[in-house]
C-alpha cells in the first residue's frame, strides 16, 4: 500500500530540520516505506562499517534490528547516540543465545579440557554480551558475507570453533565453504545438560554449533526448492546461508543479502530467479528488475516477512525523526562500558579480517 503522505512529508521535513545531525542506516529487510529515508542501505557488514563512517553526524537512526543497533553503538564514539525507533524490534535468532548459557557452555568445554584449543565465533546476530564474551575468549564476529574468513581465521588460531548462535551459518559455511564434513559439526544444546554431548563428542568435533536459527529463514525447505524447479523450468535458486544444510545444498547459489542484490543486477536480461530470503527485499527486488526483463519470485510462498524487522515502519520512524528535531532523544541504544570494551575488540576483528 503506498504510504500515508502526511506521514512521508512529516518524515522529510523532519530529517530535512536535521540535516546533517542525523544519519539513518536502513537493512535490506526493512519495509519499502522506511528504505526510502535511508541515507545507506546495506547488510549487517555494511552497516556495521558504514555507522562509523559519518562521526559528524549526533544521531545514527538504525533501521533495522537491535543487535545491529547495538554494534553501531561499540563502534561509533560515545558522542554519537544510536536510535532504534522500535525497541520492540529483536530478533528471534540473537535470543537464543543468553550470557548465562554461553557461560555455561564454556564450563562444559573447559570440562572436556576443549576450551584452551576452541575460538569463539559469533555471528554479528547477536546480543553485544555475547559479543562481549566472543571478545573476552579470543573470538570474532561474523557476517553472512564473512563467515569463511572468520573460520579460516579461527581455525588458524585453534583447532575447533564454537559458532553462536546459528547453527545453519556456521555448518553450511564449514560445511560448504571450508570443505569439512558434517560429521566434523556437532550441535550444542543449551537446553540440555552438558548441550547434550559427552566429552568425547566435543573432543572429536572440530565445529561446536550453537542450537540457534532463524525462524524466517528456518522455514526454507527441501521441497520449496524442488516445487519451485519444477513451476519455473530454468530457475536459479539464490538463497541466505541462514537456510538449513539441505536447502542450501540443492540452491544454486548462497549469500549475503548484499550478495544477492549484486549477483541480481549482474543477472542477464530473461534470466528467472527465485530467492530465499526475507520477504520485502525479494519484494522490492522482483519490482526493480521487473524493468529489466529479470524474473524474480519469492522462494516458498508460505514463507513471511521478519516480523521484528517490520516493527519498524514509517510511524515509528517519523516519531524518532521529530523526536530528535524537537531535541529529545529517544529509544537510545547504549552498550555499558564493560561489555562495550570486548564487544569492540571481537567486532574489530572481524572488520580486520583480510
Ligand atoms: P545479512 O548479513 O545478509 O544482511 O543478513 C542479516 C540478517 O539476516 C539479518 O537478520
Ligand atoms: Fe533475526 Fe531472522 Fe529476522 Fe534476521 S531475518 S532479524 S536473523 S529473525
Amino acid at each position: 500500500a503506498p504510504s500515508d503522505p502526511d506521514l512521508v512529508a512529516r518524515a522529510r521535513a523532519a530529517k530535512e530540520k536535521l540535516g546533517d545531525r542525523v544519519f539513518v542506516l536502513g537493512h535490506h529487510y526493512q519495509r519499502d516505506e522506511v528504505i526510502e529515508f535511508a541515507d545507506v542501505t546495506g547488510d549487517s557488514f555494511k552497516l556495521a562499517r558504514d555507522a562509523a563512517a559519518r562521526p559528524e553526524a549526533e544521531y545514527i537512526v538504525f533501521c533495522g534490528v537491535h543487535f545491529m543497533a547495538e554494534s553501531a553503538d561499540i563502534l561509533t564514539s560515545g558522542a554519537q547516540q544510536v536510535v532504534l525507533p522500535d525497541l520492540a524490534a529483536g530478533c528471534s535468532m540473537a535470543d537464543m543465545a543468553s550470557a548465562e548459557q554461553v557461560a555455561e557452555c564454556w564450563d562444559v568445554l573447559t570440562e572436556a579440557g576443549v576450551a584452551e584449543v576452541t575460538v569463539p565465533v559469533s555471528y554479528m546476530n547477536s546480543s553485544a554480551d555475547i559479543k562481549a564474551f566472543t571478545g573476552r575468549h579470543g573470538g570474532t564476529i561474523c557476517t553472512s558475507s564473512n563467515a569463511k574468513r572468520a573460520l579460516e581465521w579461527a581455525f588458524g588460531e585453534g583447532e575447533k570453533v564454537l559458532f553462536l548462535p546459528d547453527q545453519h551459518l556456521g555448518r553450511n559455511t564449514a560445511v560448504r565453504e571450508m570443505g569439512l564434513a558434517l560429521e566434523d559439526c556437532v550441535v550444542y544444546n543449551p537446553h540440555k545438560p552438558n548441550g547434550g554431548l559427552t566429552a568425547q563428542q566435543l573432543r572429536d568435533a572440530k565445529m561446536i554449533l550453537w542450537r540457534g536459527h532463524c525462524s524466517v529463514h528456518g522455514r526454507f525447505s527441501l521441497d520449496s526448492v524442488r516445487e519451485v524447479r519444477e513451476r519455473i523450468p530454468g530457475v536459479n535458486v539464490l538463497v541466505h546461508p541462514e537456510c538449513k544444510h539441505e536447502v542450501v545444498a540443492a540452491a544454486d547459489q548462497v549469500g549475503s543479502t548484499e550478495y544477492i542484490i549484486k549477483t541480481l543486477e549482474a543477472a542477464p536480461r530473461g534470466s528467472k530467479w527465485a530467492i530465499g530470503t526475507e520477504l520485502n527485499l525479494v519484494r522490492r527486488l522482483a519490482n526493480r528488475f521487473a524493468a529489466e526483463d529479470k524474473e524474480i519470485v519469492f522462494l516458498d510462498r508460505t514463507v513471511c516477512f521478519c516480523s521484528t524487522m517490520n516493527r519498524i515502519d514509517l510511524p515509528h520512524l517519523v516519531w524518532a525523526l521529530e523526536s530528535l528535531a524537537d531535541g529529545t532523544v529517544v529509544n537510545r541504544i547504549e552498550v555499558d562500558a564493560e561489555t562495550e570494551k570486548y564487544a569492540k575488540l571481537a567486532l574489530e576483528r572481524m572488520l580486520a579480517l583480510p
